[in-house]
């Protein structure tokens, strides 16, 4: 049951929304524009506001989405393992021969859904820094270091570790961002390019 509802989480996790919005909106392949990245930050940069928040809302829905599921129908030591699933098959989603996203909305959503909490500082972490700096990456990567000291904070030291481990991830997922991060290039949110 643990494993079926891991692969689920996982198959669940790999719907590339953000290409799919894109193309349902008539706006291309998002692979070709901006950044390539399939999630919400490069679909705003068709500059189609609601394509993006449409995107946003689903890539961190599959991750509360499988957490809840998982929660129901076995309980909460399947909670983590369904949302890491979920994240799993956001970044590499087997729809797209595993080249998917870099994880930021899946992770929220996962994070909102296996402890509130954490996830509302998450959240509130995320827009204090994107209202500050308007550099989505540079959002994320905080946000991604931040999450397991919140979770250690909280007394959540298992769901800390495997907040560690979706940061490890988001962070690999990320490289071209910080190189591009170091090189003061990164673009702004909004921003076309
Ligand atoms: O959530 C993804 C974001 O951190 C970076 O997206 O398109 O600027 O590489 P992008």
């Amino acid at each position: 049951m643990l494993i079926l509802t891991a692969l689920l989480s996982y198959l669940l996790g790999s719907i590339p929304f953000g290409l799919l919005i894109t193309r349902a909106f008539g706006l291309g392949d998002l692979r070709q524009i901006g950044s390539g990245n399939i999630g919400a930050t490069n679909v705003l940069r068709t500059g189609n506001k609601l394509a993006a928040l449409l995107t946003l809302i689903c890539d961190v829905g599959k991750g509360a989405f499988a957490v809840i599921v998982a929660r129901l129908t076995i309980g909460e030591s399947a909670a983590q393992i369904a949302g890491f699933a979920a994240f799993l098959g956001h970044c590499y989603p087997l729809y797209l021969g595993f080249k998917g996203g870099k994880g930021v909305a899946t992770f929220l959503g996962t994070v909102l859904a296996l402890a509130w909490p954490i996830g509302i500082a998450v959240c509130a972490t995320w827009l204090a820094v994107a209202a500050i700096f308007r550099i989505s990456s540079l959002a994320a990567l905080i946000v991604a270091l931040l999450a397991p000291l919140y979770a250690l904070a909280l007394g959540a030291a298992p769901l800390a570790l495997g907040l560690a481990a979706m940061a490890l991830l988001i962070f690999l997922r990320h490289r071209a961002n910080i190189a591009r991060l170091r090189a003061g290039s990164e673009p702004r949110i909004g921003s076309k390019t």
